[in-house]
């Protein structure tokens, strides 16, 4: 089977289709002219919809952990306190970046489990000059109270800067109502375009708190900022081009869908990964409080007794679909299956089966049909 026979189910990068990819084969064109300016005004105009936001946003040419440095090299100096949300591998690194600016207040909690609010207030209460959360943590399947956190920054004269490189473009990201001073988005993600982009909004209180001496180079914002108001609307350096196309024809898609219809395919495909898991008796991952819930764009479940989440994976890819183990030290104990992008309820429907077919010669279940039967409903009712 070659490369172009598979189907990628694991939560970035994802399948472009096509007519993405044919984007990106046009000729290159200057960077500083009008034709760049009006490609990175389109895709500026169609993400402030995307991010809910009237803040400013700006693409960087690397992928969604630039936009997180971007993010904290640009608001944390040496003697900054900046609280770090940690449930899981990405909050980790935004945990390790706040280390590295910044003086970090680490909030550790297992990966999968969730926030604890109150320890977040106590904390806030001591003072803060950011507080950093992941949204969707991918690594766990858990998405984590945006709102709530935002609400407690704000309440607390705090900058919220939250990494949603795995729910802006699946799931509802209002980056305003929620008070987002800096939000996140990677191109590989739910906005289904080849990876190598990262967006990023930036709200006003965010750039005003950008005050120390030294801020990162390629990445600092304020450049970004001068840059994209130049009568020709540009990047500070040479952005990667066919990227861009990429991203443009990506957001086009996006806009023709709706926001609405696609967080609801986005949500729906989630909830027949769910339904199927729990018609086989397969356990999910995270460990929800009130204030947390599954992932709509990407699920993770705990890998059955005596099978191997790499097993998994590894009978999966032989039958072309691509889905993902578990990070770091949830190697092996746990499978994750995306559910983002420009994902069809057939793609849905297609990974079920497989899963169940192998799940079925291992002998944690007995017949397919439960599970197919589970994820159609949902389909069907959705
Ligand atoms: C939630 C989250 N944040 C950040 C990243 C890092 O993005 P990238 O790999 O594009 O640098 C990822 C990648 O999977 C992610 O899922």
């Amino acid at each position: 089977m070659d490369l172009e026979d598979k189907l990628l189910m694991m939560p970035g990068p994802v399948n472009v289709v096509p007519r993405i990819l044919r984007a990106m084969s046009k000729p290159m064109i200057n960077h500083r002219g009008d034709a760049f300016s009006e490609l990175y005004d389109d895709c500026r105009k169609i993400l402030a919809d995307v991010f809910q936001t009237r803040n400013d946003i700006f693409v960087i040419s690397g992928s969604g952990t630039a936009a997180m440095e971007a993010a904290v090299g640009c608001v944390a100096g040496p003697s900054d306190r900046i609280i770090s949300l940690e449930n899981g591998k990405f909050g980790e690194r935004l945990k390790d970046l706040a280390g590295i600016y910044g003086d970090v207040v680490p909030l550790e909690y297992e990966w999968g489990h969730s926030f604890d609010l109150d320890e977040l207030e106590k904390a806030l209460q001591e003072g803060a000059k950011a507080v950093t959360m992941v949204h969707n943590e991918t690594s766990a399947g858990i998405l984590n109270p945006a709102k709530e956190v935002g609400e407690l920054a704000k309440k607390y004269g705090a900058l919220f800067i939250m990494d949603g490189v795995t729910s802006i473009g699946g799931d509802n990201v209002p980056v305003d109502e929620w008070g987002v001073d800096i939000a996140i988005v990677g191109s590989q993600k739910c906005i289904a375009a080849p990876p190598g982009l990262s967006m990023i909004s930036v709200s006003e209180r965010a750039f005003e708190a950008m005050d120390k001496d030294n801020l990162p180079y390629y990445l600092d914002l304020k450049a970004y900022r001068k840059s994209a108001n130049k009568d020709k609307t540009q990047t500070p350096y040479t952005p990667a081009i066919p990227l861009f196309y990429g991203l443009q024809e990506a957001l086009h898609i996006v806009a023709e869908e709706g926001m609405e219809a696609r967080i609801k395919r986005h949500a729906t495909a989630a909830a027949a990964v769910r339904a199927a898991m729990d018609a086989m008796g397969i356990e999910m991952f995270p460990q929800l409080n009130e204030y947390s819930r599954y992932s709509n764009t990407v699920s993770a479940m705990k890998a059955p007794e005596g099978l191997d989440g790499n097993k998994i994976k590894k009978a999966m890819l032989e039958s072309g679909i691509i889905i993902a183990g578990g990070q770091a030290h949830l190697s092996g104990k746990i499978f994750r299956i995306g559910s983002m992008g420009n994902v069809s309820y057939g793609d849905i429907m297609r990974t079920i089966q497989q899963l169940a077919l192998i799940f079925k010669k291992e002998g944690i279940i007995s017949s397919i049909g439960p599970a197919i039967e589970a994820a159609a409903d949902v389909i069907d009712n959705a």
